[in-house]
């Protein structure tokens, strides 16, 4: 007989967490204006938040902590970060930061301007906030299969190229860089194809634009291509890395996901003038040049986990327990983007929770719900999330309405998925009386949702 799929590691450490009662959890949630951001942690019992930053690290990056160089210039710690990323994407020039959106921030208060419009497949709500706050265009060129929650295609995170050719042509002149999300979160933590980065390579060299990878889940994404693309079966996890960055210029990194790190990102590149146009933001903004907001053991931790995450079992003990859990949820009939992607399973409210009208918010409804009846914390990836169009300030209700489930590395066990199931199951079996959703009775201009507060329709 063939053995069983198991984790690739075992637990040496563990952090007690809490059960409540569905009484106590509907008056944490009101007090939380029904904002699951807004709920103090001890009052969760499953915390499905996000899987940034929630990671468990190795004995490997808890041992490196120990040797790290706090020296403000030059530190030893630098130097380990820097080799590694030059090791794993190639890139020479590298600027560390304190996550991914000061990324984000250091190298846009270089690129973008005052209309610039920056295409890709659909950009993350801080990369689209770091864009649309310089009064420039976040383009979303991503295939419209995306938008199909129950079509199983293997890279249902790729840019269209013909979106992507006619933005090139349509705006020339005003595009700083076409950047790719990887893997393509918000819709649903779904890959990228290599064909599809040798697209969009050749593309950007056809119109001279550079391509700039948002890689915080870049491993995750390898693994994919690995088990899912034609030709890459043989090829390590950290050869397929190689060949995806060959095809950019640079990157922005939110090492909070696949470097498996509580904080830390970079921006790394083999453009020169982006380095030397960046650095001094990042002087301004996050710190100097050789630690750009991060302590010497982070870095030391980061670059540890940069080399162990980029190796075949991690991955697979990672995205194996994604697919455990999509797989109790098939056996109860809910619907999710299909099929599962990286890090997360987002569950289409919508499908689930019929009787609520779009206006009133499905998926912060069943976010909400979720929460009174396992306190499961997940988020919404909706119509809350996506803010208001910047002109007309009207919600926007175009897109998908997910209610994200990110599942942080190494953390839970697949009894917690069990039970994440078996709660959803219970809301599906009732979804016929859940027929209110929420208004909004306060929100912020922009990324409304981290502090949105709400109120039931009934
Ligand atoms: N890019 C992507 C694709 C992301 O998913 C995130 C963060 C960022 C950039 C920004 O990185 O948080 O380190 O500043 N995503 C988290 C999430 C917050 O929950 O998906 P950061």
């Amino acid at each position: 007989m063939e053995l069983p799929f198991a984790e690739s590691w075992k637990i040496k450490m563990v952090e007690p967490i809490h059960k409540s009662t569905r009484q106590e959890r509907e008056q944490w949630i009101k007090d939380a204006h029904y904002n699951t951001f807004q709920l103090s942690a001890d009052k969760v019992y499953i915390d499905l938040l996000t899987d940034s930053g929630t990671g468990s690290m190795s004995q490997g990056q808890w041992a490196a902590m120990m040797m790290g160089d706090e020296s403000y210039a030059g530190a030893s710690s630098f130097f380990n970060l820097k080799k590694a990323i030059n090791d794993i994407t190639g890139f020479e020039y590298v600027i560390p930061t304190h996550q991914g959106r000061a990324a984000e921030n250091v190298l846009f208060s270089y690129l973008v301007k005052e209309g610039s419009v920056c295409p890709g497949n659909s950009h993350f709500d801080t990369t689209k906030g770091h864009i649309e706050s310089r009064g420039a265009m976040a383009l979303d060129c991503t295939i419209d299969e995306a938008k199909d929650t129950q079509l199983e295609i293997p890279f249902k995170g790729n840019v269209d190229p013909k979106k992507l050719e006619k933005a090139l042509q349509d705006y020339k002149g005003k595009i700083p860089f076409i950047i790719i999300t990887i893997t393509n979160n918000t819709a649903g933590g779904q890959p990228v194809s290599m064909k599809n980065l040798r697209e969009v390579h050749e593309l950007s060299l056809k119109y001279n634009i550079p391509v700039l990878l948002d890689s915080a889940r870049f491993a995750e994404n390898a693994y994919f291509i690995k088990t899912r693309e034609e030709g890459y079966a043989n090829k390590t996890i950290k050869e397929i890395v190689k060949e995806m960055f060959s095809y950019a210029d640079g990157m922005t990194m939110s090492a909070k996901k696949d470097a498996i790190v509580n904080m830390g990102g970079f921006i790394a590149t083999r453009k020169q003038d982006w380095f030397d146009g960046a650095k001094n933001f990042c002087i301004v903004m996050e710190g100097y040049l050789t630690y750009g907001g991060m302590n010497g053991r982070d870095m030391n931790a980061l670059a540890v986990g940069l080399d162990e995450n980029t190796e075949f079992e991690m991955l697979e003990t990672r995205i194996k327990q994604i697919e455990y859990l999509a797989k109790r949820l098939d056996e109860y009939g809910i619907p999710y983007q299909r099929p599962a992607g990286g890090h997360a399973i987002f569950i289409d409210a919508p499908k689930l929770l019929t009787h609520v009208p779009t206006e009133e918010f499905p998926a912060q409804t069943l976010t909400v719900e979720l929460y009174k009846e396992a306190g499961i914390r997940g988020c919404e990836i909706g119509y809350i999330l996506a803010d208001r169009d910047p002109i007309t300030r009207e919600n926007r209700f175009g897109g998908l309405d997910f209610l994200r489930l990110a599942i942080p590395r190494r953390v839970y066990t697949n009894n917690h998925m069990d039970v994440i199931a078996v709660a959803l199951k219970n809301l599906k079996d009732r979804a016929e009386q859940i027929n209110h959703g929420y208004k909004i009775v306060w929100e912020a201009p922009l990324m409304r949702h981290f502090t949105v507060k709400l109120e039931p329709i009934k």
